[in-house]
């Protein structure tokens, strides 16, 4: 390959098109959806209104948030005919696959008949993906076949309920809440453009979202929150850390949790998670974790210049959550539906296909030698 195609690579710094949902770091602007920054909406919203937001364009209001809200309690149970699908996958299965499955499998019984039915069928996967992954996860896991409603009354609460079998306490039900926002949009992502591509066939909502959650599966997109925490439990203090991690740049493998395709310098991200990480730390008593991801970000800035993305202080926090690992990438996806779906609906509203074209460097024209003379 030339040179000048691996610069031209991952399509980096190069517009695939227009969107109103998100500013990534260009032209100072940060990281916004629809016109407000991250942090604002993490400081001053709920999920809920975020995804309400994503989907309608515009904050609700208070009688709009309280209808919407009472949209997603109603749908937040499975079909019985999910419940059993999702009994038959084992226990060792990764987490992601289960999330594809129950995405696919709920548009076989719950199609999206026509595009009138998208925020239904959007608001639908947003109602039902803490029971497809808890059901199972509890079923396959501890032998448990869980109620997949309950009375909390936000999704994030919702999700930590059906997984623990308890009420979560406040503050575990806000941090949950500041992580879903965190992670709802994200502009032209590789998961978020494989459902415009696919959107752009004129496909079904459940179609779109089931190919964004095999896109985002990859440890290089979603996959980092997981591989991060298997890292840093390895470490047994901050300075082994160091030491461990300047072998693995040594060996030039790659530090999850670190790097941004767009962000050069900060992911506006890591600030808000960080500071949860280190509450709950302190909280919890023993801060060996948030120590230890503290000296990887030091250790990372002073040798490469590499910054912590959204997904390596994500680690820890919900690991002193008590959540477990296989889960993290599962989350991303209940959170980052609301981006897919918007996303899913704004390349409908002006569509024509996505169908780039490639540069070819492969043999001369040739012709075919029979296979009896090869
Ligand atoms: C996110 C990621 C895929 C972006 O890839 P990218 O756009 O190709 O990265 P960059 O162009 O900024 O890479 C610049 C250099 O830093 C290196 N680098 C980037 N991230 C690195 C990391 N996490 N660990 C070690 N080296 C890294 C690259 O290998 C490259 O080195 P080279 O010039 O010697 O080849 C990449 O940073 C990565 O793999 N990070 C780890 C996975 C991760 O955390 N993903 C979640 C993203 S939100």
């Amino acid at each position: 390959m030339s040179e000048k195609k691996i610069n031209g690579a991952g399509l980096r710094g190069q517009s695939a098109g227009e969107t109103s949902l998100c500013t990534v770091g260009k032209s100072g602007s940060g990281l916004t959806y629809c016109g407000y920054d991250v942090s604002d909406l993490a400081d001053n919203a709920s999920f809920e209104e975020v995804a309400y937001l994503l989907f309608n364009g515009e904050l609700p209001n208070v009688a709009e948030l309280a209808e919407y809200k009472a949209e997603l309690f109603a749908m937040r149970d499975i079909p019985q005919a999910l419940k059993e699908v999702l009994k038959l996958i084992p226990k060792d299965t990764h987490p992601m696959d289960v999330m594809r499955t129950g995405c696919s499998f709920l548009g076989n019984v719950e199609p999206e008949v026509d595009f009138s039915e998208q925020r239904k069928a959007a608001n639908r996967l947003l109602s039902a993906f803490p029971a497809i992954m808890c059901y199972w996860y509890r079923f396959s896991h501890e032998g448990v076949e869980i109620d997949c409603t309950s009375d909390e009354s936000s999704l994030g609460g919702h999700f930590l309920r059906l997984l623990k079998g308890e009420s979560p306490s406040a503050q575990h039900e806000r941090v949950m809440d500041v992580s879903l926002i965190l992670y709802a949009e994200h502009e032209f992502n590789a998961s978020t453009f494989t459902a415009r591509v696919c959107a752009s066939t004129l496909s079904d909502m459940f179609s779109c979202v089931t190919g964004a959650i095999g896109t985002l599966r990859g440890p290089l997109h979603g996959g980092a929150n997981e591989a991060a925490m298997d890292m840093i439990q390895k470490f047994t203090s901050p300075a082994d850390a160091k030491e461990q991690m300047a072998g693995m740049l040594e060996r030039k493998e790659k530090i999850m949790g670190f790097g941004h395709a767009i962000y050069r310098t900060s992911d506006p991200r890591n600030d808000i998670i960080k500071a949860w990480s280190e509450k709950l730390a302190k909280e919890n008593g023993d801060t060996s974790l948030y120590d230890i991801s503290v000296a990887c970000e030091e250790f990372m800035w002073d040798t490469k210049k590499l910054f912590c993305n959204a997904d390596f202080f994500h680690a820890s926090t919900y690991n002193y959550m008590g959540i477990p690992t296989k889960l993290f990438t599962p989350i991303f996806v209940c959170s980052r539906l609301t981006g897919w779906a918007a996303h899913v609906m704004e390349q409908r509203s002006n569509n024509r296909i996505i169908r780039p074209s490639a540069d070819y460097i492969g043999s001369d024209p040739r012709k075919v030698t029979p296979i009896a003379q090869r």
